[in-house]
């Protein structure tokens, strides 16, 4: 496909049909995702491959806290999991509450999802040059979503579809223990993969005049 065709393609699929996603398939995609940069080039990641049903089971269940907080925070009217705003929500009660809906469906039937790839990041190896600011890190992602986006943008080239999800990073003392990571690799995204129901072709995104600015972050809007 044509990187521009990929690009505006590669949409959060979250409903696969039964095809099989060969190990031959996440290979390569794996294979071209690796060219991903990273600080140093020091390439920290792992990337779990998951196909056992018990295990993909499992991981369903770990975001299922962080999903039922995102709900509460929803209803509440709030933007879920930010940081800025004190949150309305008693979120310890949220996260247990199994009153409130697991809006993602496919978190119940994880054991269905084809193939989910659990990306880490091995933090002994990653600058995090925002670590001293008196904020939410964000700089320590740079050296890994790259690499999972590259993953996403592959199987769409292949042919098939996913969704990066981070639901799993609340819970992920237990995530390294079920898949065997160390204390100090971050979970930074699970991956659910397979072949979409539906291959949407139009996504909805801002224009670049809402978002690009000239200069300064209050100058014109950046026109080609
Ligand atoms: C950091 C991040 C976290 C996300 N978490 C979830 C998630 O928990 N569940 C989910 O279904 N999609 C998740 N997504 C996918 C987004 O919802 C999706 O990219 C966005 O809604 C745009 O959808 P579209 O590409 O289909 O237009 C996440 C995406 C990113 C980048």
């Amino acid at each position: 496909m044509d990187l521009y065709d990929v690009m505006r393609t590669t949409f959060a699929a979250r409903e696969f049909t039964d095809d099989d996603v060969p190990d031959d398939a996440v290979y390569r995609v794996l294979d071209n995702a690796r060219f991903a940069p990273s600080g140093g080039n020091r390439q920290g990641w792992k990337v779990v491959v998951v196909r056992n049903a018990a295990t993909k089971q499992k991981l369903g269940e770990l975001c299922w806290p962080a999903m039922r907080i995102a709900v509460a925070q929803l209803q509440a009217g709030e933007v879920y999991w930010q940081t800025i705003e004190p949150t309305s929500v008693d979120t310890e009660t949220a996260a247990v509450d199994e009153s409130l809906p697991i809006t993602l469906p496919i978190l119940e039937h994880m054991e269905q999802v084809p193939v989910v790839l659990v990306v880490a990041v091995d933090l002994r190896l990653v600058a995090s040059m925002d670590k001293n600011l008196d904020r939410v890190g964000v700089v320590s992602g740079a050296s890994i979503y790259p690499l999972a986006w590259n993953i996403l943008l592959g199987f769409r080239n292949e042919g098939y579809g996913g969704a990066l999800t981070t639901l799993l990073a609340s819970q992920e003392p237990e995530v390294q223990k079920l898949l065997g990571l160390e204390d100090y690799e971050a979970v930074a995204a699970m991956l659910v993969v397979g072949r979409p129901v539906k291959q949407l072709s139009k996504l909805s995104r801002k224009p670049v005049e809402e978002f690009a600015f000239v200069e300064r972050a209050d100058g014109d809007p950046f026109t080609a």
